[in-house]
């Protein structure tokens, strides 16, 4: 069930190193390109990056858990594939609220094929525009990093207001949340 595998996704940072299917990272853009966009406009573009070469130069312009510097996947836990989410300024100025719908329809449709996936807003965008030749009318919006999963994060309940995700002794990543009635009211606002 959708509800399900929503609520058990987990960001993974850290990856298999084992080849990940053409067929699949093309159903992850297909599921993209199929999601809502503001007006139908569907200003996205995206690069599959899959080339040994250039995994490892994307990886140096990546930024990972801000809350943990030292908790970034090592030689051996590198992504296997990036989904670079692009924004064609000829069709619109600005994403609105599109490419993080597109994020995460690659990321459930990753989760369904059993891959983890990492959305990354942290990214040195100047540096991946020129690896990856990205011309100057497109704007790099988000990249999905993509891999079978080497970890697998918990979620835990946000305690005073700490929002940030931790390790605990055996190496297991904790990711807080909030709580359903922390974040809801019925028809109208009303403060806790
Ligand atoms: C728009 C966006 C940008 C993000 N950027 C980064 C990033 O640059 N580096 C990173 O390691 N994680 C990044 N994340 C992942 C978040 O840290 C993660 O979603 C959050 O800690 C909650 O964990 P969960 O996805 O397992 O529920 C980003 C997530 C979103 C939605």
């Amino acid at each position: 069930m959708t509800y399900d595998k929503i609520t058990r996704r987990r960001t993974i940072r850290k990856y298999l190193q084992k080849e990940v299917p053409t067929e699949v990272l093309s159903k992850c853009v297909d599921a993209a390109r199929l999601s809502p966009s503001g007006a139908n406009r569907q200003p996205l573009k995206y690069i599959i990056v899959n080339d040994a070469e250039l995994l490892k130069k994307t990886f140096s312009t990546l930024s990972w858990a801000g809350y943990l510097p030292d908790y970034q996947p090592s030689k051996e836990e590198m992504p296997m594939a990036y989904i670079v989410i692009l924004l064609d300024k000829k069709i619109r100025e600005e994403p609105g609220h599109d490419a993080g719908i597109a994020a995460m329809s690659v990321s459930m449709v990753a989760y369904d094929e059993g891959l983890g996936s990492c959305i990354l807003g942290a990214v040195d965008r100047d540096r991946l525009r020129e690896i990856l030749n990205v011309p100057e009318t497109l704007t790099i919006v988000l990249v999905v990093a993509l891999g079978y999963p080497a970890e697998n994060p918990v979620i835990d309940k946000v305690k005073d207001e700490n929002i940030r995700y931790w390790l605990d002794q055996n190496g297991v990543f904790h990711v807080p949340k909030r709580k359903l009635e922390d974040v809801t009211t019925w028809n109208r606002y009303a403060r806790p």
